[in-house]
């Protein structure tokens, strides 16, 4: 059984659909062990108690410094072992040790065609809007490894989503979570949990 530890700052809808889909059968074999977010309003906090899913929030606010609150997320994570840590819309940077420690098994839904409108300040509604402000007439989401840079690390799934002419960024937003987000992010859970899923370098591919 693969346990899995989501991390989430907002509404959680990637979270919603990770818990249909494995209540689905559509992920097998694999549990959330925890759901953990930095900010205590976090829908995303509800959605996992609403399934007796353990949540905890973790907030830099309630810590002195900015590495006591990641030594507690460090610490919260390592106590539940997991196999696999999904950040899905968690708005924090991830320090390096979190990321050497759990190489290749931590994986991020990232909501554009990555390299397109990724990086540095790209996240949420912002991207969808500079997808508009480009004049893209195909934007998507991706699920990618974490890396030390910032949606650098090596590309799992990707999926295409229709730019419309009267899109707004809210429109094209829920229009890519609807396509793609919560499809691909429990697939790509599913192919880890199947083992399917190979690492070389830079490039990620299905066996
Ligand atoms: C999702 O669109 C996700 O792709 C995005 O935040 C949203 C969270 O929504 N993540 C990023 O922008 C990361 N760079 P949710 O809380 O409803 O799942």
């Amino acid at each position: 059984m693969l346990k899995i530890v989501v991390l989430a700052s907002g509404g959680g809808t990637n979270l919603q659909a990770i818990i249909d889909s494995i209540e689905k059968g559509k992920i097998g074999n694999t549990e959330i062990a925890m759901v953990i977010s930095n900010n205590e309003k976090a829908y995303a906090l509800d959605r996992a108690r609403n399934y007796g899913i353990p949540a905890v929030c973790i907030s830099p606010k309630n810590y002195p410094s900015r590495e006591e609150f990641y030594k507690k997320l460090l610490l919260t994570i390592e106590g539940v072992s997991p196999g696999l840590i999904v950040l899905a819309g968690f708005l924090v940077v991830i320090p390096e040790i979190m990321i050497e420690k759990y190489k290749n098994k931590m994986i991020n839904i990232h909501p554009s065609l990555i390299p397109s409108f990724c990086g540095t300040g790209f996240y949420g509604l912002k991207v969808h809007e500079e997808a508009l402000k480009r004049g893209v007439k195909v934007t998507g989401a991706t699920v990618h490894f974490v890396d030390e840079g910032t949606d650098t690390g090596p590309i799992i799934l990707q999926k295409a989503v229709e730019v419309k002419q009267d899109d707004t960024a809210k429109i094209l937003q829920r229009r890519v979570m609807e396509e793609a987000e919560w499809e691909i992010l429990p697939e790509a859970i599913d192919l880890y949990a199947r083992g399917k899923i190979k690492v070389r370098e830079k490039r990620a591919w299905i066996e």
